[in-house]
């Protein structure tokens, strides 16, 4: 079957098994305080250039509501782009965590912010921002900074949701320190699941006060594993060899050619800037009925306007499910 649905719909990495059988052998302290998990922190310490903390989670959603929770009270705001992931598809989990704040969805062309429209914004506890975002494009470091900049003007914490944190770093092709502290992220939802592990998310908290919010909610709300070991030794996999940036890189190859591949074709439109491994393509309905008879999965976006699709790339898409996709669509 060719799946264009979701990187979410991809299986993991091989690397994902030997990590975990390795992990499996023998005891180890629980609740996080284990030998894995303290040598993933110095990882990330090495990786992201300076001290962090870190608590693994099973989903993004609870990345995010955690991070969420510590920096904002039951009463207060949270801003982000209008087709945030937080707001569309969380069922209000930052309100349940935070107890009650509430989402201020702020416009932005191709899913991004821009420092004024913060600075424009009401009062608000916290900022966060997706980076890739969900329209598929991907903020520079400079234009991060700026948005960190306009939320420390107006004592606003800063959260990155990065459920496609490495393919934004490697359409860039800068540092991860770039991409978060360095341009005023406070708290970085690392997204793993999507790019090749089995079911594992790291909260990287750059500030240390923020740590100590998020650790008894880690705990109350139940996102303490007793086995975190197992989280680590995914996450370790995923950074071990580059696997990570192999499997984004060839994700964004993959978008790459799709969308190089449709433009100056008849009946296909392609929506938003092609950045990372999403494509919006607005497709006329014959186009769009072939591909359904050929078998190819893919989503609706009505978001983004009438027959709009969504095709997103994954670690395991084919050369094979690109050509097909494209022959398809090509008279
Ligand atoms: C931008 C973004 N943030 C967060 C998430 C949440 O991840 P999860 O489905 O693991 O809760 C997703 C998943 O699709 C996403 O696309």
């Amino acid at each position: 079957v060719i799946d264009f649905r979701s990187d979410n719909t991809h299986g993991a990495s091989p690397e994902m098994f030997e990590a975990l059988q390795r992990a499996a052998a023998g005891n180890a302290t629980s609740y996080g305080d284990d030998h894995l998990t303290a040598r993933l922190r110095e990882r990330c310490r090495d990786l992201f250039e300076t001290d962090v903390d870190l608590f693994p989670v099973v989903t993004g959603t609870a990345a995010n509501a955690l991070a969420l929770a510590a920096m904002t009270p039951p009463d207060g705001t949270i801003l982000c782009h209008a087709n945030a992931h937080i707001i569309h598809d969380e069922l209000g989990a930052a309100g349940f965590f935070t107890g009650g704040a509430t989402l201020l969805p702020l416009p932005g062309d191709d899913g991004k912010l821009d420092p004024e429209t913060i600075a424009a914004a009401p009062p608000a506890s916290c900022l966060s921002i997706a980076n890739a975002t969900e329209a598929g494009t991907v903020y520079t470091p400079a234009h991060l900074a700026s948005l960190g900049e306009a939320a420390r003007r107006h004592n606003l914490g800063v959260h990155l949701d990065g459920a496609r944190f490495t393919n934004a770093l490697a359409s860039l092709g800068c540092t991860p320190a770039d991409l978060t502290w360095r341009a005023g992220v406070d708290v970085l939802s690392f997204g793993a699941t999507k790019n090749g592990c089995l079911a594992a998310e790291l909260l990287v908290v750059f500030r240390r006060e923020l740590a100590a919010a998020i650790a008894p909610l880690w705990q109350r709300s139940g996102h303490r594993l007793s086995k975190t070991r197992f989280l680590a030794a995914q996450l370790e996999a995923y950074l071990d060899h580059d696997l990570w940036l192999r499997n984004a890189r060839h994700a964004n190859a993959c978008a790459r050619r799709i969308a190089e591949g449709v433009t100056e074709i008849d009946g296909v439109a392609i929506v938003r800037p092609v950045d990372a491994n999403v494509v919006f393509l607005r497709l006329d309905a014959h186009i769009a009925e072939a591909l359904e008879t050929a078998g190819i999965l893919f989503y609706d976006w009505p978001l983004f306007g009438p027959d709009v699709y969504r095709f997103v790339s994954g670690f395991t898409t084919t050369d094979e499910d690109i050509t097909r996709l494209l022959a398809t669509i090509t008279p």
